[in-house]
């Protein structure tokens, strides 16, 4: 059995979870920033960090108390190291490298994309294969996972990510940050096809979301005071969600996979969770919302079943289990 606890700070969410064997959530703790972040209308690295840093200790104790452990009860460490805003990730890896040194327990470190996918094992018995859509504030992408470390890009956006095309739209209609939860719930009393957004031409399984942003500021310009907000909000959304879903699709009727799973911020929209499990063949999965966006629980399933934690004798990728079980049976 191992016991982990998992820290997160590649952005503006102060977070600590523990997690049992990668899947079992025995605490989730957040301390968001979005309100100081709000003023700004975005994240402002510097302040992000310092924030972090006031709130980093008192995550980590609320997660082990939650949790009704000590340190004594954990089995590693695990931290995000990239991708995100340096400074802030700073936070978070120099808190994980001195609980490790000082409790003498191993330290792992993550990828934050790989963690949103993890997010998809919490709380649930799934297993690859599968197709992942990756759609974040920083990422959109199509990937392939043919096992829990064996995995393929096989489309990704040219330009903007899903979610900043969600926050920069949001920002053109004067909504608050972040925009993707601010235009879902708009959205539902508007017109969807009110407008009609162009769908970028691109590779089979690229995105591209910059010129919809700039169609949507184009229409914008051309239109009187008071904006019917909603009816551009669920157009817009329509547009996103379309190409997404689209694309997806395709990528599993090739490869034949038996699921679809949605990971990252974006995969807590409602339309389109909506829309992937009308028009997908196959199962849809995707997380309760608190684990799509920014948290820590997912690092601590990452840490359990990323290639590395493997190698450290920590984690549970049964692909790496089964060539050290070999191993050790023809060394005996
Ligand atoms: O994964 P995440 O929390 O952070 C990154 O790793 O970037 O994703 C944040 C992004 C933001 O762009 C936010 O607007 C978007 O996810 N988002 C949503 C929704 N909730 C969050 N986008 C569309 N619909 C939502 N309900
Ligand atoms: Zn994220």
């Amino acid at each position: 059995m191992t016991i982990c606890l998992g820290i997160e700070t590649s952005c503006d969410e102060t977070a600590a979870a523990i997690v049992k064997d990668g899947r079992i959530v025995l605490s989730n703790c957040i301390q968001s920033q979005i309100r100081t972040h709000q003023t700004f209308g975005g994240v402002v690295p510097e302040v992000a960090a310092r924030e972090h840093l006031e709130s980093i200790n008192q995550i980590i104790d609320l997660a082990l108390s939650e949790a009704r452990l000590t340190r004594k009860d954990l089995s590693g460490v695990a931290c995000t190291v990239g991708p995100g805003l340096i400074g802030t990730l700073l936070v978070g890896i120099a808190a994980a490298q001195s609980l490790s040194f000082a409790w003498d327990l191993p330290l792992i470190g993550v990828d934050h994309l790989y963690a949103h996918v993890c997010a998809n094992f919490l709380e649930t018995d799934l297993e690859p294969p599968f197709i992942c859509l990756l759609v974040s504030g920083g990422h959109s992408q199509i990937v392939h996972f043919s096992d829990y470390n064996d995995f393929k890009i096989l489309g990704q956006t040219v330009d903007d990510a899903a979610g900043e095309a969600y926050d920069k739209v949001a920002r053109l209609l004067g909504l608050p940050y972040p925009g993707g939860p601010a235009i879902d719930k708009l959205a539902h009393d508007g017109n969807p096809h009110a407008f009609k957004f162009p769908e970028a031409k691109m590779a089979e399984l690229d995105f591209s979301f910059s010129g919809l942003k700039t169609a949507v500021l184009r229409c914008l310009e051309k239109l009187e005071q008071p904006w019917p907000v909603s009816d551009i909000a669920a157009s817009f959304q329509d547009a996103v969600t379309t190409a997404l879903v689209r694309k997806t699709i395709i990528a599993q009727e090739k490869t034949g996979v038996p699921f679809i799973v949605l990971a990252g911020g974006v995969a807590a929209n409602t339309v389109l969770r909506a829309k992937m499990q009308e028009q997908s063949k196959v199962p849809v999965i995707y997380p309760p919302v608190r684990y799509c966006t920014d948290n820590a629980a997912m690092v601590a399933a990452a840490a359990y079943f990323t290639k590395s934690a493997g190698e450290l004798g920590f984690g549970g990728d049964p692909a790496y289990s089964r060539q050290k079980r070999s191993r050790t049976t023809r060394t005996k």
